[in-house]
């Protein structure tokens, strides 16, 4: 009965998937599909006798891939396509393929290119087997766990008349929605932006998380099906029937006949795409006959079937208004670009980031200057040149500034570097504010309402000079402030409040020690132990520690020289801040867990993965990333996967909570 109620909820959630992922029309509300994975989730639990590895609720992604991906051939070689900037090669291939096909009718199919990362799927007998990506055209890392968590890509097909054993090709994408709202969420943990949504995709697909890939959003468009027994003996027609089977197809597919249809299609769809949710850097163009295909045939490279043509990269020309030199947390002095507002793929440009001293004077920028700007693959608009015909001669170059234009104090640039600094750290308002939204941001001390704005506001009316004052704060003085009302400023407070479990090696982080970002930070509280110890270390007992060279010891060492910051230091760990590891992490080393090999499932709320991992080695333990015969504990935290608690039953391997292992710890 269970199982029927089992295979109907995994049935039905597969169904509502495609229409909402693929077809884009839903049936039903969030909260109904929410309660039936629910469910399903539920009945899997209890009866993981009935496990399915394709069953929809494996779509969340389960645990981390432990030693990276594996590697497999491609069936057939994954080929390049030759590619071309120009209307022009376009019709030459056109005509190429009259010629080399005399007196027959031809069919040139043309579809999207879409700007993503491509990959392999391989089905058998209606469900997924197998993700591969390009790799190097012969082999590719399986990503078969990230794919999965595709919500767009079917697990089992739908419909009929699949071949028993096909390879499908196509697209991951990251929607320009999805694009943004990460990199929204990554600028806010002052993490490095992507670029664009086609290495945002390709990161992605390497995390060896994939419950983190789920939660990335991406979607995949397919474009090209392989096999020995096609159902058509057309790429239109095998491409619609995959569209059949559940998979998401291009949209913009289009039988043409004449090289006028080809240029028709071409200038439509250079400026239709932008109306597109996700990102395509061309056209392609594909002989539709899969007899013609074969008898063209490839190059070494690519084949002679197909021809790739490319956007130009969108380029506008508008007049320079001024240069503005913006003064970051650091002290870096940057030169942006202030421009007549242009209209650029779709977004109104008004700055562009000049970037340094040497960039400005490279492209060699006067007053009054019209500037060429660029939004190639990249999102951020780019000035790639100087109307140098358009300049009148009583423009004068633009200079670099010598003095910080926000504090006035002579700015220093040091050696190999390509940028200017205000060294006034503690008087200079843009850098002390960078400091307190830093310190405040969510991988730091995660205090939630004090971002750019918030913080601008509390330097200027004097309540936060230095990240210590955050922990002075009144209600009274935060309903001063424009925008709080009484819930976003308790908000603020529980905020503050709660920051001062965050872990010691967050708070290293959260200080803005010159150079050590979030990856150093822990490596360095890990090695001093705690604050004091940190504060008193030298540059050789600095560099000792993995990965700190002399500038970045230097840069510790004077930061805990300065007065100001030892005063702050002080005052933070009299609002009862961290200033040192847990007890439970630096304890000495015992032999308690040896002969143990553990395997740490699911997630945590005490310790991070990492912390387990290393408290289970230095206790004498193995930590390993399957569960084997030679398992002897699983850590198992919150949501473990059903297929390893089902492994862990079956081999009678105890589980272990969070507080089950840190007690035994303690008890040692
Ligand atoms: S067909 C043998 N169709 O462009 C032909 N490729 O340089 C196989 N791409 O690696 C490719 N959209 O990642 C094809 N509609 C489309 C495409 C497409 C994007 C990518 C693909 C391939 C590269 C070709």
């Amino acid at each position: 009965m269970k199982q029927q109620e089992i295979d109907e909820l995994r049935r039905q959630l597969n169904r509502h998937n495609y229409l909402y992922y693929v077809m884009n029309a839903p049936e039903i509300t969030d909260a109904e599909f929410d309660a039936m994975m629910h469910r399903l989730e539920d009945l899997e639990k209890a009866h993981p006798e009935y496990d399915d590895p394709l069953s929809p609720t494996r779509r969340v992604g389960s645990d981390l891939l432990s030693g990276g991906f594996e590697q497999a051939e491609h069936v057939r070689p994954m080929l390049s396509l030759g590619n071309t900037y120009s209307i022009g090669e376009v019709d030459k291939f056109v005509t190429s393929v009259h010629n080399a096909l005399p007196s027959e009718d031809v069919a040139i199919v043309g579809e999207m290119k879409y700007d993503g990362t491509s990959i392999s799927l391989i089905y058998e007998d209606g469900r997924l087997v197998r993700a591969v990506t390009r790799g190097d055209g012969t082999r590719g890392d399986v990503v078969t766990a990230n794919i999965m968590t595709i919500r767009s890509i079917p697990l089992r097909l739908q419909g009929s008349g699949w071949p028993r054993s096909f390879e499908i090709r196509g697209e991951i994408l990251l929607p320009w929605a999805e694009f943004d709202r990460i990199n929204r969420e990554r600028e806010a943990n002052e993490e490095p932006l992507f670029a664009n949504p086609r290495n945002a995709a390709s990161g992605t697909l390497k995390l060896l998380n994939p419950s983190e890939v789920s939660r990335r959003g991406l979607d995949a468009y397919f474009y090209y099906v392989l096999s020995n027994e096609l159902p058509f003996d057309n790429h239109y027609d095998n491409l619609m029937a995959a569209g059949s089977w559940g998979f998401k197809i291009t949209p913009v597919l289009r039988k043409l006949h004449t090289i006028e249809e080809v240029d028709e299609f071409i200038t439509h769809w250079d400026s239709a795409r932008k109306e597109l949710p996700v990102a395509t850097d061309g056209l392609v163009f594909k002989v539709n006959s899969l007899r013609q295909q074969l008898n063209l045939g490839f190059t070494a490279k690519s084949p002679r079937w197909a021809i790739a043509y490319k956007f130009p990269a969108e380029r506008a020309l508008t007049r320079l208004r001024f240069v503005s030199f913006e003064v970051g947390r650091t002290g870096i002095v940057t030169p942006v670009a202030n421009l007549e507002p242009v209209l650029l793929s779709g977004t109104v440009v008004k700055r562009a980031s000049l970037h340094n001293a040497d960039i400005v004077r490279t492209l060699d920028i006067h007053e009054n200057d019209m500037l060429y700007v660029e939004k190639g693959g990249e999102i951020i608009p780019k000035i790639t040149g100087v109307d140098t015909g358009a300049r009148s001669p009583e423009c004068k170059e633009v200079q670099f500034v010598t003095h910080c234009p926000v504090c006035g104090t002579a700015l220093i640039r040091e050696e190999g570097d390509a940028s200017w600094k205000c060294p006034n750290q503690y008087g200079c308002a843009p850098q002390i504010i960078g400091r307190i939204e830093h310190f405040a941001a969510r991988k730091m001390m995660d205090i939630e309402g004090i971002g750019a704005e918030t913080a601008r506001q509390l330097y200027d009316r004097g309540l936060v000079t230095d990240t210590a004052d955050i922990y002075t704060l009144t209600r009274d003085q935060l309903l001063t402030l424009d925008g709080f009302g009484p819930r976003s400023a308790d908000r603020l407070l529980e905020g503050v409040e709660a920051s001062k479990s965050v872990p010691f090696d967050r708070v290293v982080y959260a200080l803005s020690i010159p150079n050590v970002g979030a990856t150093m930070s822990k490596k360095i509280a890990k090695a001093a132990g705690d604050i004091d110890t940190l504060a008193a270390m030298t540059d050789e007992q600095l560099i000792a520690i993995d990965d700190v060279g002399p500038a970045m010891a230097q840069g510790i060492t004077e930061y805990f020289a300065d007065e100001r910051n030892r005063r702050n230091i002080e005052c933070l760990r009299a609002a009862g801040v961290q200033m040192h590891m847990p007890d439970d992490i630096t304890d000495e080393r015992s032999d308690l867990l040896a002969g143990q090999t553990i395997v740490i499932s699911g997630t945590f709320s005490r310790h991070s993965r990492d912390e387990y991992k290393a408290m289970i080695e230095m206790h004498g333990g193995k930590n390993s990333g399957s569960i084997s015969k030679k398992t002897t504990a699983v850590l198992a935290g919150e949501n473990m996967g059903p297929s390893k608690l089902e492994k862990a039953a079956a081999l009678g391997i105890p589980l272990l909570s969070e507080d089950d292992f840190m007690q035994l710890l303690e008890n040692s």
